[in-house]
């Protein structure tokens, strides 16, 4: 059975606002996208340990390690990435009504995927950060070695090999993480929070 039909919303009398109230910031969730080695999950860290360093509330939603739980049932074709990314959605929209700082670190290759999870909030909330890099450099980083195993065809649909990775095309921010250095990305992306007045 795909769904209950005798569901109730239950509304909690602690609201969103009451939360961000507390915390002293708006919650939101920074969606990071692009080829895998193109430092998603890097970045999202770095981030997420500036924010905490100055008291704020933040989380990190990394491919991998979701990939280890919540959706170690997915594969890597198309319809489960659609779902690995709704999931992530759903998630990443409690996160944001408990009022923190989401950050989630996932190739999300697809635009029609990464709307459903943009409609999924109000506007101001959703900010996809694309993580422009050539596969070229992506590749010669190669972290974990999984370029040379797609290459080799030991790994079917990967990412820009032999599966595609849509660009964003009106992401909130981009950065080009072949010319920046971490340290000026941090500063890029927590520098338009304040001006959001989301900090
Ligand atoms: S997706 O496309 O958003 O559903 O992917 P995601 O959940 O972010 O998982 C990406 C990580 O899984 C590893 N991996 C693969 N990536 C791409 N294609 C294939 N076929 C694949 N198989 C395993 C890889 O470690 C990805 O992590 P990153 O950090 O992007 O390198």
């Amino acid at each position: 059975m795909k769904k209950g039909n005798h569901l109730t919303w239950h509304h909690s009398s602690v609201t969103k606002k009451n939360r961000h109230l507390l915390n002293g910031h708006k919650s939101c969730v920074l969606w990071f996208t692009g080829l895998s080695g193109s430092g998603k999950s890097t970045l999202a860290t770095a981030v997420d340990h500036a924010l905490f360093q100055t008291g704020l509330r933040s989380y990190v939603l990394d491919g991998d390690n979701i990939r280890h739980g919540l959706n170690s049932d997915l594969s890597f074709d198309a319809a489960d990435r659609k779902e690995n990314i709704r999931r992530i959605g759903e998630v990443a929209k409690l996160f944001v009504d408990s009022g923190q700082i989401v950050l989630s670190a996932f190739i999300s290759p697809f635009r029609e995927d990464r709307k459903l999870v943009r409609d999924m909030f109000e506007a101001e909330e959703f900010i996809e950060i694309f993580l422009k890099c050539p596969i070229q450099v992506c590749e010669n980083r190669d972290p974990k070695g999984l370029y040379k195993k797609a290459r080799k065809g030991e790994i079917p649909e990967f990412t820009g090999i032999s599966s595609p990775y849509e660009m964003p095309s009106r992401p909130e921010i981009v950065i080009e993480t072949d010319n920046m250095t971490i340290e000026e990305s941090v500063e890029k992306i927590t520098a338009y929070l304040k001006d959001k007045k989301i900090l």
